[in-house]
């Protein structure tokens, strides 16, 4: 089988996972991707993958810290996997294309939505592929979700929450998450919202918001449960506090466009949390519908609540794609302590079939950009106090949120 000559860029903690993605395909017939190099700005971050990929994959793979030096080194090499910080994925994915690369990045699609727009244009003017690590949809609880909205099993649907709030004052994963012009909680996990209500309910058309920063001052975590060893070596060395500069709680009601309310809160931070994802459409609903190992809950109209063991039973018209049903064959992704480096694995194969076969990109860049604006609306409304359309914050028009993170940034105006 033809192979994507593939080169990891971001050797950080997704990085490392992306590693563990390939390893997964590698495991499968499916397998279309062939790890060529590895590189990061940091070595020694480099050099770790390296060692993670020679155990995983039986190779040791070349270590580069320079992108363009990669490309003359390995002429043959066809694409790369983006997995560095937000604020510079417009920076190393335009260098990509313009190198004549391929790009899969992963979400959030940039650190702001004229971000997004540099690399949908170059992308355009170099012809190649560009692709968004948006997970989330990809389990099979949230196909399963989308195939009971699209089935009509609850009717029409005619309002959602998603409430995904978790406190403390703890550093979330990284200090850089805590910033304004890295990439604040918000963005790092609102995207992942904002496009799994898109993929299940379409397109957001107005959003009225606030967002706060409810804890200024982040700590590290007592301990790190994660045993990836990058993970391990980095809470080593990470600060007891981080100033935060991003807003880290959210309440937004969205309007779409067909005609659906969402109350959508998000956020990392503070005393308390709620959970709550529901669907409720006029001949029943659906709980929790989507999220990594997670499963879809279903109220029909008449009879017991269904888990997705029971909806599975009670339906026979669902079925995965080729490669989700070999990782999932219980069309489950529950309790597979996998199932993170299944779906990266997915992505990745996507992009190689894009590629090879010029097949299609699910989350291209339209969709990534969506994603992003969607959650910038969040912060641009609570900005102004009013409620602004998805057209407003998609052209630039209401921008003075982005101004700031873009201006830092160097990329205004
Ligand atoms: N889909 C998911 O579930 C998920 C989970 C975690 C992280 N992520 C995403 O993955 C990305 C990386 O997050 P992370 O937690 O791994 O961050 P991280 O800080 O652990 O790793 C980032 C890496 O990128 C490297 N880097 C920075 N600038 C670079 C450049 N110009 N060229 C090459 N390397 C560079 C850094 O040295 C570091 O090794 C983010 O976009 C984040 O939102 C996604």
């Amino acid at each position: 089988m033809d192979k994507l000559k593939l080169a990891l860029v971001g050797c950080g903690g997704m990085g490392t996972r992306h590693l563990y993605g390939l390893s997964e395909l590698a495991k499968t017939p499916f397998n279309n991707v062939e790890l060529v190099a590895v590189c990061d700005l940091s070595r020694d971050n480099a050099e770790l993958a390296a060692s993670e990929a020679e155990n995983l994959l039986g190779t040791r793979p070349p270590i580069f810290t320079d992108m363009e030096k990669m490309v003359q080194e390995i002429p043959d090499l066809m694409a790369v996997d983006v997995v560095t910080d937000p604020s510079v994925h417009h920076t190393v994915v335009c260098q990509a294309l313009d190198l004549g690369l391929h790009v899969l990045v992963e979400k959030p699609m940039a650190i702001s939505v004229k971000a997004c727009q540099m690399m949908m244009d170059a992308a355009e003017r170099n012809g190649r592929k560009l692709s968004v690590a948006e997970n989330y949809r990809r389990d099979p609880s949230a196909r399963l979700t989308r195939h009971l909205l699209d089935t009509g099993r609850i009717g029409k649907p005619y309002m959602a929450t998603l409430h995904a709030m978790r406190g403390g004052d703890e550093i979330f994963i990284t200090p850089w998450r805590h910033l304004k012009d890295r990439g604040g909680p918000l963005l790092d996990m609102g995207v992942h919202y904002t496009d799994l209500i898109r993929y299940h309910l379409g397109d957001v058309v107005e959003v009225y918001a606030d967002a706060r920063l409810v804890e200024p001052v982040r700590k590290k975590q007592k301990a790190i449960r994660d045993p990836y060893e990058f993970y391990q070596q980095r809470f080593k060395t990470m600060p007891d506090e981080v100033p935060a500069t991003a807003e880290d709680t959210s309440m937004a009601m969205l309007r779409m466009e067909n005609g659906m309310m969402v109350s959508f809160i998000m956020g990392v931070g503070g005393h308390g949390a709620c959970r709550s994802q529901l669907i409720l459409g006029d001949k029943g609903s659906l709980q929790s519908f989507g999220n990594r190992g997670g499963q879809a809950v279903w109220q029909p109209e008449e009879g017991e609540v269904l888990d997705q063991t029971g909806i599975l039973e009670t339906i026979s018209d669902f079925e995965l794609d080729p490669l989700t049903a070999h990782f999932f064959p219980e069309k489950s992704s529950m309790g597979d302590q996998a199932a993170d480096w299944k779906l990266i694995a997915f992505e990745q194969h996507e992009l190689a079939r894009a590629v090879l076969h010029d097949d299609p990109i699910e989350v291209d860049g339209v969709e990534g950009l969506k994603d992003v604006a969607a959650v910038y609306a969040i912060c641009e409304s609570a900005r102004i106090g009013r409620t602004v359309t998805m057209a407003e914050v998609e052209s630039g028009e209401v921008y003075g949120y982005q101004a700031e993170i873009d201006e830092a940034l160097g990329i205004a105006g």
